[in-house]
């Protein structure tokens, strides 16, 4: 199988009438599929769609997970810090790859074992057929500002801080 890795976004729209073009046509509609993996008419062509600055971590380590036999677990994550410390706790060594988005498009592509991720509704992970096994931790929003800005602009920051802080009823 030949796994095609295109940039999702803007880009993606030209390169659908170039790879029709090169007598590779994608069967799903992108604009209507909520798939990430697309079938092509081409049986041993297929196409992921993730974000740009993944398409060369695909490129690089896809190739790998199709050779990879009973080494170690290998985990894709946005959060690589919190996912290393994690493991490192539990004294089980994996490897971790950084991705940018659609997380859950790497196990199901064999670029690997298991993730790391952000769950709200759990709707993602059903949908991919995934399944959480373990609770890292509970993660809430911060409003982070930049020091400089803190010093140099301290009024109006401290105005939208304020009305922030009324909203969620803390302060
Ligand atoms: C996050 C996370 C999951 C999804 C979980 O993605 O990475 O994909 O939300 O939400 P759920 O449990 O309610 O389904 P986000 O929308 O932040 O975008 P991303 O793909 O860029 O990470």
């Amino acid at each position: 199988m030949i796994t095609l890795a295109l940039s999702k976004g803007r880009i993606f729209d030209e390169t659908l009438p170039l790879l029709k073009a090169a007598g590779i046509e994608v069967l799903d509609d992108p604009e209507k599929t909520r798939k990430l993996i697309l079938a092509t008419n081409q049986p041993d062509v297929r196409v992921v769609l993730v974000r740009a600055t993944d398409v060369p971590t695909y490129v690089q380590y896809g190739g790998a997970a199709a050779v990879r036999q009973g080494a170690r677990l290998t985990v894709a994550t946005k959060y690589v810090a919190i996912a290393r410390e994690f493991f490192a706790a539990k004294g089980v060594h994996v490897d971790l790859i950084k991705l940018y988005g659609s997380m859950e498009l790497a196990p199901l592509t064999g670029l690997a074992d298991a993730i790391v991720d952000l769950v709200s509704t759990g709707n993602t992970l059903k949908a991919n057929h995934l399944v959480e096994v373990e609770h890292i931790m509970d993660i809430s929003s911060r409003l982070v500002v930049n020091q400089a800005a803190l010093k140099l602009k301290r009024e109006p920051i401290r105005r939208i801080i304020d009305a922030f802080a009324g909203v969620v009823g803390q302060k």
